[in-house]
């Protein structure tokens, strides 16, 4: 079985090493090809568009950014959905809304080509260790057949049903994700300014059942103060922006999230869109 992954950042980047170290063969395309060079070091085939890589293969994962690079590196001039062959599978990787992870499974069905949406829940440790989580929407059959891939990923695979669900499930996680991060820099800062060491206000509060577990992890980023990107800001805008689109379409109220969003705007703009989310804090404290 040939595979294909397009997208090799972070976390596609990890995934893909994976795969190869597990014995699958693999060809591979990114935008910035310098990405590609330690994969082909370890047997990996280059491809030199979407569409050279998609002829090629039976699975293609996608791990890109956006919808809108998603749809360009799709559809575009020497995109992979029309270079896929017939019957070939789709596993999209990417955090998108469900809405876009649906309109994927339609035109790709339209091509005769099966999709399924898997985004993961897990970071660029998870990544590289093969300890992600899937969350994935589509045909149960269809992830029968990736499932032997999945599990050279990740450590969990959770099918949440049809197309999209995969996605659905995956933007309450950044919701949850998103507002963690900004109350705990919240409750930093306020500490701090209350004459409250930051130190003290983490051992506390980390140390307790008001804290999400992933915190005591961002902590060691603030503490670093470089905040070298895991997961970048500028995709936790992204998916916070997801999410806020999607409960527009389903006319359900976030106005947490909202508030939220924005703040990871002027983090974003306050140049720190390459760091990791965490350093929201940066933002708060300065
Ligand atoms: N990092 C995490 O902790 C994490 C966890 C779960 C899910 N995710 C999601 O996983 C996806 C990838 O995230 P990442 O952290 O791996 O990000 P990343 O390191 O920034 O990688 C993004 C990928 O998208 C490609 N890309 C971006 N803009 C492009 C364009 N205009 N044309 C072609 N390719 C383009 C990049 O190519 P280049 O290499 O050329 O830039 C790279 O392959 C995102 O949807 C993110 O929300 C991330």
């Amino acid at each position: 079985m040939k595979i294909g992954f397009i997208g090799l950042g972070i976390m596609g980047g990890r995934m893909a090493h994976n795969l190869l170290t597990k014995g699958h063969d693999l060809i591979v395309y990114n935008r910035t090809p310098a990405k590609a060079a330690a994969l082909m070091a370890e047997g990996a085939k280059w491809a030199e568009t979407p569409a050279d890589l998609a002829q090629k293969v039976d699975i293609l994962f996608t791990m890109l950014s956006t919808p809108e690079v998603i749809q360009t590196l799709a559809a575009n001039e020497n995109g992979f959905l029309d270079a896929l062959p017939k019957g070939a599978l789709w596993v999209d990787c990417s955090t998108v809304n469900p809405g876009f992870a649906r309109w994927m499974a339609a035109v790709a069905g339209a091509r005769g080509v099966r999709f399924l949406d898997a985004p993961v829940a897990g970071t660029k440790g998870p990544a590289g260790s093969g300890d992600l989580i899937f969350l994935v929407g589509g045909n149960a059959e269809d992830l029968a057949q990736c499932r032997p891939l999945l599990d050279c990923m990740g450590k969990k695979i959770v099918y949440l049903g049809g197309a999209g669900n995969g996605a659905a499930m995956k933007m309450l996680f950044n919701l949850m994700l998103g507002n963690a991060m900004a109350a705990y820099s919240e409750a930093l800062v306020l500490g701090e300014a209350l004459g409250l060491s930051r130190q003290t206000v983490a051992d506390v509060i980390l140390d307790t059942p008001v804290a999400a577990p992933f915190l005591k992890m961002k902590q060691a980023l603030i503490d670093q103060d470089e905040f070298e990107a895991h997961f970048p800001l500028r995709w936790m805008r992204k998916d916070l922006h997801l999410v806020a689109q999607t409960a527009y379409e389903k006319g359900v109220a976030l106005p947490a999230l909202n508030a939220v969003k924005e703040i990871y705007a002027l983090a974003e703009k306050h140049g720190l869109g390459e760091k990791d989310f965490a350093a929201i804090y940066r933002y708060l404290a300065t």
